[in-house]
């Protein structure tokens, strides 16, 4: 769980910034990323795996985050991307990342977006027969390509986020993945890398290693029988980041340590020779990394007590889609003492618009700042106009010192790109 930073005024502070300042200066709700956390989160996992396999590459899961500072940030880092979509990789070749170092994990994609990824020429890690199909017809004799394969391994923080097993849309059946490697050989493909993602917000490691286990029998029984060597074999994203103040962190050292030997010893058995192993992490890097600054305006006695705030689910979805939780801070007295009980209510129209239920705070006063943590990942690259609320700026500190990395919208930017029939127009 992250530190919470308190300068001698009692604020909290965010990269060394004072929380309060920033809402005062920028402007509220506010997204604010702490540039060191992402470089720290980074780090520490590329370090705990490299140690102990050098042939290791991280690919940012950029779909958690696709500032572009952000994005700057990881490529200095010398990180990977994995991209799910044309527009991620747009934006990955915008950021400065190499198409060698981008891998395009979509699903049900179309034919024009394929040929984008071919032009591109990022690595397509293909999701079905009917995928692949349709990519020989855009491809040139010899592309190097890899397969999503489902290791029927599924886990994760909510039922939606559960990305293998018998229920999961995503990847090549298990059963068929030798047949599908052979029959991309038999199409001229060079099939270099085998992947698999089981799901999001993992914090036990027992699912990753049951997931490590299969896809490495699946790309030995691959190996053996269409005669692959593979060049890459990533065991997707997932890690999970404490929310809750209670819950434990994954020991990076020692999670990466039963990983990498696990690897080691399929390696061995099967005879795979030294493929570069991949993870692709997104909440695990950037989700700390990032705080929702949002105002109080209106505290409310009904048949319960709630702090209105001017954030919504339009700013920060996971609580209103997942029941996700949020600690949330009182930004000039984050460490005093919780004497109350209250709802922390967004701004949206609709009832389940709810930061925190029966949440323990300090007493809530309109006009305070509350900081919501973890707002790093999939907090801005879910956030929508809904209610026809612009959406909000976002600052990057480091040392104190804070730049806007992203303009607040406007009301122009609601009505950018919409054109009214001129027979609607009033005469
Ligand atoms: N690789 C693939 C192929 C993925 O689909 C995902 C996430 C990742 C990597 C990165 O997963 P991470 O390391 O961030 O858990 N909106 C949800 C999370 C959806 C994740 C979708 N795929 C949430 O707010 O919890």
């Amino acid at each position: 769980f992250p530190d919470i930073d308190v300068n001698d005024k009692g604020h909290l502070t965010i990269g060394g910034a004072d929380a309060v300042d920033l809402a005062d200066r920028y402007g509220t709700p506010l997204y604010v990323i702490d540039e060191m956390r992402i470089r720290d989160n980074y780090r520490r996992l590329y370090r705990a795996f490299s140690e102990r396999y050098s042939r290791f590459q991280i690919f940012y899961a950029c779909k958690a985050n696709t500032g572009l500072a952000v994005m700057r940030i990881l490529e200095e880092e010398g990180s990977g991307i994995d991209a799910v979509s044309p527009g991620e990789i747009y934006t990955s070749l915008m950021a400065g990342f190499e198409p060698e170092r981008i891998l395009y994990t979509g699903n049900n994609v179309t034919d024009s977006e394929l040929r984008f990824a071919v032009d591109a020429g990022v690595m397509i890690n293909v999701d079905s027969r009917s995928q692949l199909r349709r990519l020989a017809e855009i491809a040139p004799e010899g592309l190097r390509i890899s397969f999503r394969v489902n290791p029927l391994v599924g886990a994760g923080h909510h039922e939606h986020c559960i990305t293998g097993g018998e229920m999961s849309k995503f990847g090549i059946m298990e059963s068929e993945a030798a047949e599908v490697y052979s029959l991309a050989v038999d199409m001229g493909f060079e099939p270099v890398g085998i992947h698999a993602h089981i799901g999001s917000g993992i914090l036990d490691p027992e699912p990753f290693m049951l997931a490590v286990e299969s896809l490495m029998d699946i790309a030995g029984r691959v190996s053996e029988e269409s005669g692959v060597e593979f060049d890459f074999i990533d065991f997707g994203g997932g890690l999970g980041i404490p929310y809750r103040p209670e819950e434990e962190p994954l020991d990076i050292e020692e999670f990466a340590s039963r990983i990498t030997g696990l690897f080691r010893e399929k390696l061995s058995e099967y005879g795979l020779g030294k493929p570069v192993m991949c993870l692709e992490p997104g909440r695990y890097i950037v989700g700390d990394a990032s705080y929702l600054l949002t105002r109080v305006n209106t505290v409310k006695e009904s048949y319960r007590r709630f702090a209105g705030v001017d954030a919504g689910f339009n700013t920060l979805l996971r609580p209103a889609m997942y029941g996700s939780y949020h600690h949330i801070l009182v930004a000039d007295r984050p460490l005093d003492e919780a004497v109350e009980e209250i709802d922390i209510a967004g701004n949206v129209c609709e009832s389940g618009d709810l930061f925190a239920r029966d949440r323990k705070l300090p007493e809530i006063h309109e006009g305070d700042v509350l900081a919501v943590m973890n707002a790093g990942a999939y907090a801005f690259s879910m956030a929508s106009q809904y209610n026809s609320r612009p959406r909000p700026a976002e600052v990057l500190v480091r040392d104190g010192e804070s730049e806007v990395v992203r303009e607040r919208e406007t009301f122009a930017d609601l009505l950018s790109k919409q054109t009214v029939p001129p027979r609607l127009l009033k005469r």
